[in-house]
């Protein structure tokens, strides 16, 4: 994790964040929030398949080693959403990326998710990755759902009640992939 130049990215419409939301790569000091958001978006049971009390070495395996491109979405100054950029699998797969995206609860549906999608498309696309491809996003999951499918994500295959959710009990999930237009690399 090393410092990066801040990139400003000022949404218009109404409901949107009105302050500038800042995308930097993470930087050491984010970690402990980072986890915090992690562990509250886990403790939701309803997005990802980790528990609350996942121990801080797997949290950091996950987000935080060699391999793993991490960056935090700012808005005054406070970590308000993060997101990961890999490679999906090692060696002869490894032209296809994966990422995950995190809003805090209080600021979502307001775009940050958003401007983290299109900021993970154009660094994949930069770095040569062909395709994205995400493995678990859950059939519930309407805000993550749509907004994949808006940026040109389709469902590639239904893992039958994969996802046990916190309320509404076995469900299942998508994986989910798009190709990275040639345009852009
Ligand atoms: C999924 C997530 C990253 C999306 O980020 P966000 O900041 O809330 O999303 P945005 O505000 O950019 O909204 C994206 C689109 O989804 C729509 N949306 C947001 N919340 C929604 C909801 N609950 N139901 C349906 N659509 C929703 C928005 O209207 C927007 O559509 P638009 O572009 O046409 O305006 C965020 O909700 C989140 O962190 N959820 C918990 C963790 C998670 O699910 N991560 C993804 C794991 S696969």
């Amino acid at each position: 994790m090393s410092a990066a130049p801040c990139e400003w990215i000022h949404l218009t419409k109404e409901r949107r964040v009105q302050q500038p939301i800042s995308l930097v790569e993470a930087s050491p000091d984010c970690r402990d929030a980072m986890a915090d958001l992690f562990r509250t978006v886990c403790r939701q049971g309803d997005a990802l398949p980790f528990t609350p009390d996942i121990p801080d070495a797997a949290f950091d395996a996950m987000w935080l080693s060699a391999g793993v491109q991490t960056y935090v979405a700012l808005v005054d100054g406070s970590l308000a959403g993060m997101y990961k950029l890999n490679a999906n699998l090692p060696g002869r797969a490894a032209h296809v990326g994966s990422a995950t995206y995190l809003v805090r609860p209080d600021l979502q549906g307001q775009g940050i998710g958003t401007a983290m999608l299109r900021d993970s498309l154009a660094r994949a696309a930069a770095q040569g990755y062909r395709s994205m491809q995400f493995n678990f996003v859950v059939s519930t999951n309407r805000a993550a759902v749509s907004l994949y499918e808006r940026h040109g994500f389709r469902i590639v295959g239904t893992l039958p009640e994969a996802f046990l959710h916190a309320r509404s009990g076995f469900v299942d999930a998508y994986v989910m992939s798009r190709p990275i237009a040639p345009a852009m690399q």
